[in-house]
């Protein structure tokens, strides 16, 4: 039997293009989907073929035939995401893709207070619904934002209050995805995919501090405080879904730390110290001087 064509999406960005080059590594065949193949990575193994995008049926069809399994990385936050979404798993149903692993959101629930995963939520209910063979990594919050969350003036602000979050770093939740690609078992499973720990924003904030030597510290907005300070930065479905991100921290959403990055993996998913002190230069706006 000819061995299994991995269809990978998302090659363009950080989770889908770290999975891609694992997957090189791992000697497996894989078709690169991208808008852009002139941003595709050259990968050992790798075909590349172009859609336009998640929206784009008759072109996601043709990309995606002959592949056995899709990694299908979300798309781009955006009101009609779920739709873009549905097409695609259409699209793979009918090109014959047999297994979708589709990258979602830890609690991902109809009415999760964090409400950008309730469209991870509804994919994942379409994925279930079509029939083929699923699994769901699900993502916590991204550890390499954290960092990007201090504010020049050397302030997190957000109404997370004293929530925890166990964060994960971008290469592990890639890792993790590439090991599901490339072993076998893992139809119908979910994997929550955090880091080693948990920890509130204040203590995030006192680490980057210590570790710069300048004054970080965490700001527990209120509400009121949270969209006003976001407003026109994005239609207003957008700003809600990064408040309402801080609320699933502060109460609890994002704290559970769990072990299938390292039964995936064979080893510890990074933790914010190490992730600082391996990368001091994603502190740089911090150490800045004014
Ligand atoms: N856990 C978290 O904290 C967190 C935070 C932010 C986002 N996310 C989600 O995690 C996903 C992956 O993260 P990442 O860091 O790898 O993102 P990234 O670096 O921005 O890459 C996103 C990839 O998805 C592709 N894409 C976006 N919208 C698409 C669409 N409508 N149709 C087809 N391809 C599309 C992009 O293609 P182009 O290069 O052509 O744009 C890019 O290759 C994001 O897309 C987002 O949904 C999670």
């Amino acid at each position: 039997m000819a061995e299994d064509l991995i269809a990978v999406t998302g090659a363009t960005g950080v989770v889908g293009g770290a999975v891609a080059a694992l997957l090189a590594d791992a000697g497996a065949s894989t078709r690169l989907v991208v808008r852009d193949p002139g941003r595709a990575p050259e990968l050992e193994g790798a075909e590349v073929r172009r859609a336009s995008g998640y929206g784009d049926a008759e072109e996601m069809r043709a990309a995606l035939e002959g592949a056995d399994t899709l990694f299908l990385v979300p798309g781009r936050e955006a009101a009609d995401r779920v739709q873009q979404h549905g097409t695609a798993v259409d699209a793979a149903v009918a090109a014959g893709v047999r297994h979708i692993v589709y990258l979602s959101a830890i609690g991902a629930a109809p009415d999760s207070i964090w409400t950008l995963v309730r469209q991870h939520w509804q994919t994942e209910e379409l994925i279930r619904a079509s029939g083929v063979a699923w699994t769901f990594p699900r993502f916590n919050l991204y550890m390499d934002f954290i960092p990007f969350m201090v504010a020049a003036d050397g302030v997190i602000r957000g109404p997370a209050r004293d929530g925890r979050v166990a964060a994960v770093m971008r290469s592990d939740v890639a890792a993790a995805i590439a090991a599901v690609l490339t072993s076998e078992g893992h139809e119908g499973r979910i994997y929550d995919l955090t880091g080693p720990e948990a920890f509130s924003l204040a203590e995030a904030a006192e680490l980057m501090s210590r570790m710069t030597g300048k004054p970080v510290s965490f700001h527990d907005e209120t509400d009121e405080e949270a969209f006003a300070s976001r407003a026109g930065q994005a239609p207003d479905w957008e700003v809600e879904g990064w408040v309402s991100s801080y609320w699933a921290i502060r109460d609890g959403l994002l704290a559970d730390v769990s072990p299938h990055v390292h039964q995936l993996t064979g080893r510890s998913p990074v933790s914010l110290a190490d992730y600082l002190e391996a990368d001091p230069s994603v502190l740089d706006h911090v150490t800045a001087e004014g």
